[in-house]
């Protein structure tokens, strides 16, 4: 076993959290699962201690975003401290699979996840997803004027009215199942017309705040956002609704968070003990009590108290396999947008 303290002394640039239920039963050389976390800090924060409590594993989550992590983790190659990646959306999961630095997963231990949520190669699973929607505000449009199609907000009648946030690994996974489903040159056209037509905000909360505000029409975030914000307070969703597209539009696209084992990891077992808890049952239920409001991928567990259960949504067939981050990156590069 590599030692973990020097290990865990190289230098990441990401936050560091030990849990502290963690640290106050664990010794300094109890061996400990680095967790490389890009999914939302309170979904895990709910996680991982219940996961220790039935296992006696200790967790560590080193928090950051799904590319930044992504790129560091292939930056590391054999030498990352990580033992585990947990992605946002999947195009970040791709690019770490793609250096080939992911261990193939048990088929067992994944299949309480359904097959299209799990890439062809069996190299990671998802575990939750979240679908994309356009929150709309409800004093100056309605349902009924949203467009059928994602790809229709490029059209010059959308001018002005639509808000979006294009650093976030959220817009991008967006683009990548556009570009999955419509090819490299609509998608550029398609992306030409939102930049001509909309207006850059830096995260999906300031979306939210703007579309409710008044201040812009309609924007283009997941369901999560508007609806936390409606379940707790209402504050930035009191005159705000979703819309969802249909019929397998590219604007119907449900993205995958994943999880994997870094093939660098001398805690294997333990680690794929944490993916078992994960997409089992138990593990699922916590994510869909949690503040996240994501929808767990295990068919055993709903999400309650949504606008829309996961099966009364219409996706495109889109292959998780398929959703490129670099061809993204160098599309919204040349269009203007990174
Ligand atoms: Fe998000």
């Amino acid at each position: 076993m590599k030692n973990r303290l020097l290990r865990a002394g190289l230098g990441v640039a990401a936050a560091t959290l030990v849990l502290p239920l963690l640290t106050a039963c664990g010794g300094d050389d109890e061996p400990t699962l680095v967790i490389y976390n890009a999914q939302h800090e309170p979904l895990l924060k709910a996680l991982a201690p219940e996961f220790t409590k039935e296992t006696g594993i200790e967790v560590e989550l080193r928090n950051g975003k799904d590319l930044e992590l992504s790129n560091q983790i292939v930056q590391e190659g054999k030498a990352s401290p990580a033992d585990i990646f947990l992605t946002e959306n999947s195009p970040g999961m791709s690019q770490v699979e793609a250096a080939g630095l992911l261990d193939k997963l048990p088929a067992d231990l994944v299949a309480p996840i359904p097959e299209q949520y799990r890439p062809r190669s069996g190299l990671w699973t998802g575990f939750v997803a979240r679908s994309t929607v356009l929150v709309y505000n409800t004093d100056q449009t309605d349902e009924a004027a949203m467009p059928a199609s994602l790809l229709d907000l490029a059209k010059p009648e959308w001018k002005g009215k639509i808000a979006f946030s294009p650093t976030g690994a959220d817009f991008q996974a967006i683009v990548a199942a556009v570009l999955d489903l419509e090819g490299e040159a609509a998608t550029k056209a398609w992306l030409e017309g939102i930049k001509a037509n909309g207006k850059v905000y830096d995260g999906n909360n300031l979306v939210l705040e703007a579309v409710n505000s008044g201040e812009i029409e309609v924007g283009i975030v997941y369901h999560y956002y508007w609806e936390r914000d409606h379940k707790e307070s209402g504050d930035v969703s009191d005159h705000s609704s979703q819309y969802y597209f249909s019929n397998g539009d590219p604007g119907a696209f449900v993205s995958v968070s994943g999880a994997g084992i870094l093939k660098s990891s001398d805690m294997k077992t333990e680690a794929r003990k944490f993916i078992e808890f994960l997409v089992n049952e138990k593990g699922q239920q916590i994510l869909a009590d949690s503040y996240a409001l994501e929808y767990p991928l295990n068919p055993a567990v709903q999400l309650e108290g949504v606008q829309k259960p996961f099966s009364e949504l219409q996706p495109p067939a889109v292959n998780v396999s398929d959703l490129d981050a670099k061809k993204v990156v160098d599309l919204m590069t040349e269009v203007g947008f990174l």
